[in-house]
């Protein structure tokens, strides 16, 4: 097919950004807004020699998985990629997605795996939308010179004003706009990424879903906001607000945080619940996004943790020490390991807000931590490891210092079930066995799922130190 051509197809499949896949003749096209069961008339956008990409002109019969979107901006915003089609549909879409992972690159037959139904979001307080405790809204302008912001479109960084982002607070709407009239009657420009001028980059508004508590992080660049204070002053006056801080990001990178902080108003941190524990969190910090389903995902990881009170169990990628206490009151020992300093700073604060004495947290890379510790304590018994890395998955030398340690279970948890797929590969292929497989809809709306499984040890120690070796022994040779 051929540039600007026109086509009229039925979307099939779905792929893992949740574009719609049909084919004309054989040629297989990527539809963006084009949801599975849609008969759809489209024009080609671009034609590669056995694949293209196709815009929605029109929709000749509505699939019947198609629902109308809450949010106008749904389409041209690239957050919420499945909004148009219904809750139930999109928790098959996720389910089937996993499963194709562990299939195809995690190596497991597709009957085997052992999955549980999707836990998905219920209707409590709004779900599956206004869940997002988090949010992170570039500043810019319009066309027509005025202050905007918003989210940016799929795969751009061109803005798409957004009022009112149904997945988030409420509270945000009034937050930004007092943002931005200060920002015309001081004369503050928005960031300008191509020009690498201008002061605001992103606002990042944290929001305690339980306590109510608001933060807001003005990300600038520059070492001062003009004004600053008088803001400060106007956002405390919104309920709930506990926090107003500036982020110094002078770098030309997409990366929203710098690594400075300035306070201005109120605590360098808000306070919210999972359970009945209590979690401090400052503007660097990792923190779940989705508090309804961290708790049910946590309860989970704790289920397969299986404590008994007399365990030693290392929580790697920890964040703010969340799961390392969800687990402390159930273990003998918690070591958690995270390499943000102002996470294990709150992680260390939350021990002693839930007044927990058996969890010891370290800053640093989890592949150079849990190494080094090792080799100081071979003979140490580790009973339970629980890995919660970002979407790259475990390091390598990670997982090979796990299986060097030979703990009784491992629990991973993943936000990336292509990561977590190759990763599981390599543990079960040196003495773990698959045990339970249990998605979790922590992000409604959007092509994400997070993932908790349960892996436990199958083979002897004598042979897992075997197929460990064996591991090594490869590297080498493939080195040479
Ligand atoms: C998906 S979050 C999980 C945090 C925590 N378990 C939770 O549920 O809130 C991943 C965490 O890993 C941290 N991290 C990233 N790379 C790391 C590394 N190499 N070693 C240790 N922590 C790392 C990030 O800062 C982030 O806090």
């Amino acid at each position: 097919m051929e540039k600007n051509q026109q086509f009229t197809t039925v979307i099939e499949d779905m792929n893992e950004q949740g574009e719609g896949i049909g084919r004309v003749d054989g040629y297989t096209l990527f539809i963006k807004d084009a949801i599975i069961g849609d008969c759809i008339e489209g024009k080609v956008i671009k034609a590669k020699k056995t694949y293209g990409y196709g815009k929605l002109i029109r929709i000749l019969e509505p699939s019947p998985f198609r629902v109308e979107p809450l949010c106008p901006s749904s389409a041209p915003c690239g957050g919420c990629q499945l909004q148009a089609m219904s809750y139930r549909r999109q928790l098959q879409f996720k389910e089937d997605k996993v499963r194709n992972h562990l299939a195809r690159i995690g190596g497991f037959q597709t009957e085997e795996i052992p999955m549980k139904p999707i836990m998905g979001m219920g209707a409590e307080k709004g779900g599956p939308f206004r869940y997002r405790n988090k949010g992170q809204f570039p500043f810019g302008r319009g066309k027509d010179g005025r202050i905007i912001y918003g989210f940016y479109a799929g795969r751009t960084h061109s803005i798409v004003e957004t009022e009112d982002c149904f997945l988030g607070a409420s509270v945000n709407g009034q937050i930004l706009e007092s943002v931005r009239s200060f920002m015309e009657d001081y004369k503050i420009s928005p960031y300008d990424e191509v020009r690498h001028e201008g002061l605001i980059r992103h606002v990042l508004i944290r929001t305690g879903y339980y306590t109510g508590q608001i933060m807001v992080c003005l990300v600038i660049n520059g070492t001062e906001l003009p004004g600053g204070q008088l803001l400060a002053d106007r956002l405390m006056e919104i309920k709930g607000m506990a926090s107003v801080s500036l982020n110094i990001n002078r770098e030309k990178t997409n990366v929203i945080l710098g690594e400075k902080m300035v306070y201005l108003a109120g605590g360098a941190y808000i306070t919210d619940k999972i359970g009945d524990l209590s979690y401090r969190i400052s503007p660097q910090s990792f923190y779940q996004v989705n508090p309804v389903q961290t708790e049910k995902l946590y309860n989970k990881a704790l289920e397969f943790a299986g404590l008994t009170g007399g365990e030693t169990v290392w929580d790697l990628y920890c964040g703010i020490g969340t799961i390392s206490l969800f687990l402390a009151r159930e273990a003998k020992q918690v070591y958690g390991v995270e390499i943000v300093p102002a996470a294990i700073e709150n992680a260390k604060e939350n021990a002693l807000l839930n007044e927990i004495t058996n969890a010891e947290f370290f800053v640093g890379r989890a592949e150079e931590v849990l190494p080094d510790w090792h080799s100081v304590h071979p003979e140490e018994k580790v009973d339970v490891i629980v890995v919660d890395p970002p979407r790259k998955g475990c390091d390598e030398t990670l997982l090979h210092t796990m299986l060097q340690m030979k703990p009784e279970r491992i629990v991973y948890v993943s936000c990336d079930s292509a990561t977590l797929a190759r990763d599981l590969k390599y543990l079960c292929g040196a003495g773990y066995g698959l045990e339970q497989v249990q998605p979790v809809d922590m992000f409604p709306m959007t092509v994400s799922v997070e993932v908790v499984c349960l892996l436990s040890k199958l083979k002897s120690d004598k042979q897992i130190d075997a197929e460990v070796d064996i591991d090594e022994f490869d590297l080498t040779a493939g080195g040479e």
